[in-house]
């Protein structure tokens, strides 16, 4: 990377969070996707770096898109991968073999609810978790992956 070159970040949003602002509004907020997008690319302006940003329904594009942040020059990955989390060895595999700092990031406190989402299988893998702030969940963890990059560059 060229000196003073921006820092490059991924956004992957993983299966209904397409559907956001309709979905369980109580417990995952009234902002769409969209929205989400929207503010993160506002703070990325305001942080000085470029965010590339995609939603997938599906495991194996979730996985491609990982893989491609190799190819992509990506710096960092902020990620929401939703169900996937609670149980993908596959998406956990794909942030192994890119090695990029990982923040995880869930609107919902999943402590407070069911007990399967208690399980993160990208946990202990990730830089750090942020949840239960909704769409401001996504902001923190975007502010704490580039503190982190730019803290160890
Ligand atoms: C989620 C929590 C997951 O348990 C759930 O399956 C989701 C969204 C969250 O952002 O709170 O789809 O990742």
């Amino acid at each position: 990377m060229p000196p003073n070159a921006p820092l490059k970040i991924a956004v992957i949003h993983g299966p209904n969070l397409n559907m956001l602002g309709q979905r369980e509004p109580g417990i995952y907020g009234t902002a769409s996707l969209g929205h989400i997008d929207q503010k993160l690319a506002l703070l990325a302006h305001e942080l000085g770096c470029d965010l590339v940003s995609c939603q997938h329904n599906g495991e194996g594009e979730l996985v491609d898109a990982i893989q491609r942040t190799s190819i992509d020059g990506i710096d960092g990955i902020l990620i929401n991968p939703a169900a996937y989390t609670h149980t993908s060895v596959a998406i956990r595999d794909a942030l192994v073999a890119v090695g990029l700092p990982t923040v995880e990031v869930h609107l919902s406190n999943v402590y407070a609810r069911e007990a399967f989402r208690r399980e993160s299988l990208i946990a202990d893998i990730a830089i750090g978790r942020i949840m239960g702030f909704q769409k401001d969940s996504y902001l923190l963890g975007l502010r704490a992956l580039v503190g982190h990059l730019r803290g160890s560059a």
